[in-house]
């Protein structure tokens, strides 16, 4: 019973206050919540738990995976997160309740958009990957134009980070892409904030980055191209791979958490690698193993085909049928075939 009432009073204060308003962030010390002590609040920290916030919208698996509290531990500091949040939580829930109300940005492609549930979705990472010029990139430019675009036209209205991890971040053709949109191409350069990582550490700190950059401008989208480049360069020897695979880890829990916190869409590039050893099905694999595997919402397998067209090919996606599309890649950017 008392549950219904609470119910009703959050729908009233919805309707009347409907702003965007992100929520007040209070910097706390994660020490001071009861069953944290240094340690876990720097394993919290390092996976970018710094705030109540934060750790109220977490859910206990992801506390005990990252910072090894038992799961009882975990749901307590959880429900103290959120009581301490108390006048806060109201926004809080609110918050909340608006981060389920995902947006999708089109591809420019309504087969490929049709393939993946009608475009790339906020509050999830979308992993291409594919061979050298199988259009990974140029869906990324695409899609930061087009994430500028009014929700009517397919779009959020809000701006993208893009971070280049190889140096082939293209203004020109970005300008090109705008101008068939109708966009200043001025304007819609100005909304992309570009970085380039050169070392994975340095990818990192952009991503944690770019959550401070969300407290404070509209972003939508967050494309990392590519994702596993500069890991792979780094971590060569066969022991180190344990290490890589720990930082990927990390790295990829972080951006899910944006997208989570932001209502932000993460779509990121990766490199295929030949298995020479497979003679039947498909010959090459996604770089980044398991990891990237478990937690990418949506992969993409993208090839070139006949006559420029390329087929994209969804790979084990949770609730959509897996099935291939075929787009073209044009002056104008990526269209039907
Ligand atoms: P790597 O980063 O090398 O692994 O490849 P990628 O998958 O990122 O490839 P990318 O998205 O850069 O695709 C490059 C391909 O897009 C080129 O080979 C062209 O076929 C096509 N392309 C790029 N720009 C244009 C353009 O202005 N017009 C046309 N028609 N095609 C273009
Ligand atoms: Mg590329």
């Amino acid at each position: 019973m008392p549950k219904k009432k609470k119910k009703k009073t959050k729908k009233e204060k919805k309707s009347k206050d409907d702003s965007p308003e992100k929520p007040v962030e209070e910097e706390v010390s994660l020490e001071d919540l009861p069953g944290i002590g240094e340690k876990t609040a720097e394993k919290l920290q390092e996976n970018g738990f710094n705030d109540l916030m934060s750790i109220a919208v977490a859910s206990a698996a992801t506390l005990v995976e990252i910072a090894g509290l038992t799961k009882t531990t975990a749901m307590k500091v959880i429900r103290e997160a959120r009581d301490r949040l108390d006048m806060g939580f109201k926004t809080g829930e609110d918050f909340l309740k608006k981060r389920k109300e995902t947006g999708k940005i089109v591809t420019g492609s309504e087969e490929l958009d049709k393939l993946i549930g009608g475009g790339i979705e906020t509050q999830a990472i979308f992993e291409a990957f594919g061979e050298y010029g199988s259009g990974k990139s140029q869906i990324g430019f695409q899609i930061a134009v087009n994430a500028q675009l009014p929700v009517e036209q397919g779009g959020l209205g809000g701006k993208v980070v893009f971070i280049d991890t190889e140096g082939t971040f293209r203004p020109e053709r970005i300008k090109q892409l705008a101008e068939d949109k109708g966009l200043d191409p001025q304007v819609a350069l100005k909304n992309i904030m570009v970085a380039r990582a050169y070392t994975s550490d340095h990818q990192m700190l952009l991503a944690e980055k770019v959550k401070e950059l969300a407290k404070t401008e509209d972003i939508k989208l967050v494309i990392i191209d590519s994702v596993m480049a500069l890991f792979r360069s780094e971590y060569t020897g066969r022991g180190t791979l344990a290490d890589r695979q720990q930082k990927v880890n990390k790295h990829m829990h972080y951006l899910q958490k944006i997208a989570d916190m932001y209502n932000v869409a993460i779509y990121i590039t990766n490199q295929v690698m030949a298995r020479p050893n497979i003679f039947f099905g498909n010959p090459t694999t996604a770089v980044g193993g398991h990891v990237l595997a478990h937690t990418s919402t949506y992969r993409v397998y993208l090839r070139k085909s006949k006559g420029g067209k390329r087929i994209a090919r969804l790979i084990d996606s949770p609730h959509l049928p897996e099935g291939e599309a075929v787009f073209k890649i044009t002056g104008d950017g990526i269209k039907d075939a």
